[in-house]
């Protein structure tokens, strides 16, 4: 894997960023609804008006890292044992008879295979379909909960729900409205099937990797509001899970889960936003999906370090 493809910085969307967020600003302290200069004109108003002139004059941008999530979608692409792998067939890739060039394929897969969506409906009947889940769901502040090294000790470790305290206490924020992103450090072992799975065999009686536990699955549905759990290994329950109950209680509250995430290791543990687009297949339980997640350079203590 070339890392040197993988993050990137690009300093372009911020000014427009700060123009929305300064006219966001105004329109939600100032008291007219859209325009500035209204007839009631307090101190409050007008220094909403000239925020977002301050901003656009006054502040540099704010370059933005950028973090590709996803692995690329081949014949290494780890998977469940069960699935169907990943295969692409060439069609055409050639010059045609009208002597032009044309490349073009099929591929195969299994649903559940590389980085992944769990949808909803996978462990919950009647649940969302991949193809249901709001689009405010897929996008949303990355909550980084880090168990690298308990995942160092003993490779069928569980986050924990002081791990999930943790990051609050840590970060000083709730877990409400995220994406908890589990990080044990698995990304490393990617594409190695024993490595990463914990046997070479395709036997799902022998895997072994890290996931979340059944307890702290029940205290987020009980105590919090999120939106979908990722992780760094093939599945969100611990490799030596047979009944998967981490899965059927997130997935029970249309929670989705993100399974096979890359680069974790890139992200702050609070400040990025995560952007989870899934495959639009209509009525699955789940899709290939892009991941992606954006954070501000340059604010070291969003790392939490
Ligand atoms: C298509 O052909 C190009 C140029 O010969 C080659 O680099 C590429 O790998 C081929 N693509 C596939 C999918 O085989
Ligand atoms: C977080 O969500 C839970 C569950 O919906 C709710 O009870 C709690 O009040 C929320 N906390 C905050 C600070 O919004
Ligand atoms: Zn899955």
């Amino acid at each position: 894997m070339d890392k040197q493809q993988l993050g990137c910085s690009r300093p372009i969307p911020a000014k427009r960023y700060l123009v929305f967020f300064a006219f966001y600003t105004a329109e939600q302290i100032g008291t007219s609804k859209s325009s500035c200069p209204s007839r009631k004109m307090s101190l409050l108003s007008a220094v909403a008006c000239l925020l977002p002139i301050l901003t656009v004059t006054v502040c540099a941008p704010i370059p933005f890292e950028m973090v590709d999530m996803t692995y690329t979608f081949d014949e290494n692409t780890l998977f469940w044992p069960e699935q169907k792998k990943f295969e692409l067939a060439v069609k055409m890739n050639g010059t045609t008879k009208g002597g032009f060039w044309l490349q073009t394929e099929e591929y195969f897969s299994g649903i559940h295979v590389g980085t992944h969506m769990d949808a909803p409906c996978h462990f919950a009947k009647g649940r969302w379909t991949v193809d249901q889940i709001p689009l405010n769901h897929l996008v949303a502040p990355a909550a980084v909960v880090d168990i690298t090294k308990k995942a160092e000790l003993d490779r069928d470790a569980l986050v924990e729900i002081e791990d999930l305290q943790n990051w609050e206490m840590i970060t000083g924020h709730i877990l409400n409205g995220t994406i908890i992103m589990i990080r044990s450090g698995w990304g490393r072992r990617w594409p190695n099937r024993e490595a990463y799975t914990g046997t070479a065999d395709q036997d799902p009686t022998k895997l072994h990797f890290p996931g979340m536990s059944k307890a702290a699955a029940q205290w987020l549905v009980d105590r919090r509001r999120i939106y979908g759990v990722g992780i760094d290994t093939l599945s969100v329950d611990n490799g030596v899970s047979q009944d998967f109950p981490t899965h059927r209680i997130l997935l029970d509250k249309n929670i989705f889960g993100l399974e096979n995430v890359a680069n974790m290791e890139k992200l702050p543990i609070y400040g990025a936003t995560i952007y989870a687009m899934p495959m639009k297949v209509g009525k699955a339980s789940g899709a290939p999906t892009r991941i992606m997640a954006t954070y501000p350079k340059h604010l070291p203590f969003y790392w939490g370090k």
